[in-house]
């Protein structure tokens, strides 16, 4: 799974919000890597700390969160320990990131034209009128009609899907290697959404790019991903190509969210949705997190927390299942495995 070269690999991140309840740790030993060319999705609940990760990859972390441990190394290099002015050279010009809502990001009083230019005048060092050429020329990139008349538009003037495009069009226009897209169609309507996937995967192809792909559509995930890794409460508890994924999930959690995907060939009341809910972030199981919710647990689990652990050539699951301590107990257990689930 290894044999092609990362951009991107988190080792063990752990970010922490610092509140008057105590610490909240919002990423709490996520370690993944991003093929380089390849997707990977992250996708898991919301709370699960998936925008924490991708803002702590662009250590856009702020108070009283903090970044409390582990690596961030892109290209081999440690994002954690860079400094301030480093980072401002590598956010947009080698890794960019889109986000949910394109008019919170985009500004009112400007034109997109100016917003585009600006973004590669800072980067770039292009003069007033290459750059706003460069504008015309991303937004046909993302499939903009008549650029040359929308770049002189306003935002209020686009559509969601348009704004998006636009978001999309600012993110690549420095040629970045790395695109983070942090659940960019949750916004928009079901049509436009399949759109703009569409657009993330041509361009990702065509600029060879690498993309994180956030979201908590298993849908999307199997659109748009070459890997996956899922996340359940601030960590990675499977991480897999995904073909596996679907075809052999193993984390009881991944099991979970494939049984609650709508189905054609069942009914909807048979639908198994996951029982009980995700912890309280200041009130966090010792053992594994999912233990709680999980239909196998046994005192191990409800004791010590699993590590990621390599199972095979296609994954790296967070489960005593697939230890040898578990394989140990063999099946006497067994029993345990009806614990009622409270909640
Ligand atoms: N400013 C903050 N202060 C305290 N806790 C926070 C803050 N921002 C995020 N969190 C915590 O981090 C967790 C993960 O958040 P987030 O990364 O936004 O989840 P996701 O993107 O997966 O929905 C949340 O459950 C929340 O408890
Ligand atoms: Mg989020």
């Amino acid at each position: 799974m290894k044999n092609r070269e990362s951009i991107l690999e988190i080792k063990n991140l752990q970010t922490s919000f610092f509140t008057e309840d105590g610490e909240v740790k919002a990423v709490d030993g996520v370690t993944l890597h991003v093929p380089k060319g390849q997707t990977l999705g992250v996708v898991g609940e919301s709370g699960s700390g998936k925008s924490i990760m991708s803002l702590s990859i662009l250590r856009l972390i702020q108070k009283p969160g903090k970044i409390v441990g582990g690596q961030i190394l892109f290209n081999g290099q440690d994002l954690v320990t860079k400094k301030e002015k480093e980072m401002r050279k590598i956010r947009g010009n080698q890794i960019s990131m889109i986000f949910q809502e394109p008019m919170t990001s985009l500004n009112p009083v400007y034109t997109v034209g100016e917003q585009i230019a600006e973004a590669v005048q800072v980067h770039q060092n292009l003069n007033k009128r290459d750059s706003m050429a460069k504008s015309v020329e991303m937004l046909k990139l993302v499939g903009i009609p008549s650029p040359e008349k929308r770049v002189h538009q306003y935002p209020f003037e686009l559509s969601g899907g348009m704004r998006q495009r636009v978001m999309i069009a600012m993110a690549l226009a420095c040629n970045p290697d790395l695109l983070i897209a942090d659940e960019p169609t949750t916004a928009l309507d079901v049509t436009i959404q399949a759109q703009i996937l569409e657009l993330i995967k041509e361009l990702q192809q065509k600029l060879d790019m690498s993309v994180i792909m956030i979201t908590h559509d298993l849908g999307v995930v199997a659109e748009t991903c070459d890997y996956v890794a899922v996340m359940y409460c601030g960590s990675v508890v499977e991480y897999s190509d995904v073909q596996t994924l679907f075809s052999n999930p193993k984390h009881p959690y991944t099991v979970g969210l494939l049984n609650s995907l709508p189905r054609h060939d069942i009914d909807q009341d048979e639908l198994e949705a996951i029982k009980g809910s995700v912890p309280s972030p200041t009130e966090m199981p010792k053992g594994c997190r999912f233990a709680p919710r999980c239909p196998h647990a046994r005192d191990i689990c409800i004791d010590r927390l699993p590590e990621l652990t390599k199972v095979d050539e296609q994954s790296q699951i967070r489960c005593w299942i697939y230890t040898d301590e578990w394989k140990d107990q063999g099946e006497v257990n067994l029993q345990s495995e009806e614990r009622t689930i409270e909640g």
